[in-house]
């Protein structure tokens, strides 16, 4: 696991921007793609830049079940007004938070993972070390499937909302198995409200406790974090 610490997040984005470059410069073709705040920065320098993108395939980690696409709290919708709209892919993939049957919309998402193995995964962090969605307590094994969130990620997300009875409690997520079989993986995290999660991360036991702990256990991770992020570690 290489550890980069930047004094702020848009430079971390900068870097992680680098990294995605250079994976396309050697052949990247599909990236696993993030939501939340953390990746604004990285999106906001794609858009920024001159690299086209117009071949590449996107994969989302995630959706709230029961969020059509064009609702504004959708994923599908942050990713759209955060970057494809502006930068335009050749294809993208997010689950749909409205499919009728969620048994067969995460094999769909599955065959897509199947169909398009991912070069690059880029991951946030949650405060209580999850990725994607899966929150503590998740196997290391499994594929994308439906999962209840956590009360802590319910209440962190609830900024997004007008208020916390409107989070969804349940989401699609790629499950970690499926984050593990991409090539790459670049994680960012930024705040000190990040630092345990962290230091659990890189320093401490691989454990489901700490859902990211797994990283510790896979090639080629780049882990970003501000000085704050980094406070924890030794
Ligand atoms: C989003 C996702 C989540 C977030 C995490 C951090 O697609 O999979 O794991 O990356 O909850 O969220 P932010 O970046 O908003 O702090």
């Amino acid at each position: 696991m290489k550890v980069i610490v930047t004094s702020n997040k848009e430079i971390a984005g900068k870097e992680a921007f680098k990294l995605i470059k250079s994976a396309m410069d050697d052949g990247a073709k599909v990236l696993g793609l993030a939501t939340g705040s953390t990746p604004i920065p990285m999106y906001k320098e794609m858009i920024a830049s001159d690299v086209d993108f117009s071949n590449m395939t996107s994969v989302n980690l995630d959706e709230y079940v029961g969020l059509a696409p064009e609702d504004p709290q959708s994923y599908r919708y942050f990713m759209q007004s955060n970057l494809f709209d502006k930068k335009p892919f050749a294809e993208t993939f997010v689950p749909n938070g409205k499919a009728e049957d969620p048994e067969e919309e995460t094999k769909r998402y599955n065959k897509v993972i199947a169909d398009h193995p991912i070069d690059l995964q880029v991951l946030g962090l949650g405060r209580n070390g999850h990725i994607g969605f899966n929150e503590p307590g998740s196997p290391f094994d499994v594929e994308t499937r439906k999962v209840q969130l956590t009360e802590s990620t319910i209440e962190a997300n609830s900024r997004n909302f007008e208020n916390e009875n409107d989070v969804p409690r349940y989401a699609y997520s790629m499950g970690i198995g499926s984050i593990l079989k991409s090539k790459k993986i670049v994680l960012m995290a930024f705040g000190k409200e990040k630092a345990d999660a962290v230091k659990g991360m890189i320093e401490g036991k691989v454990t489901n406790d700490c859902p990211a702990s797994v990283l510790q256990t896979k090639d080629d991770v780049t882990v970003i974090v501000d000085a704050d992020a980094a406070s924890e570690l030794s």
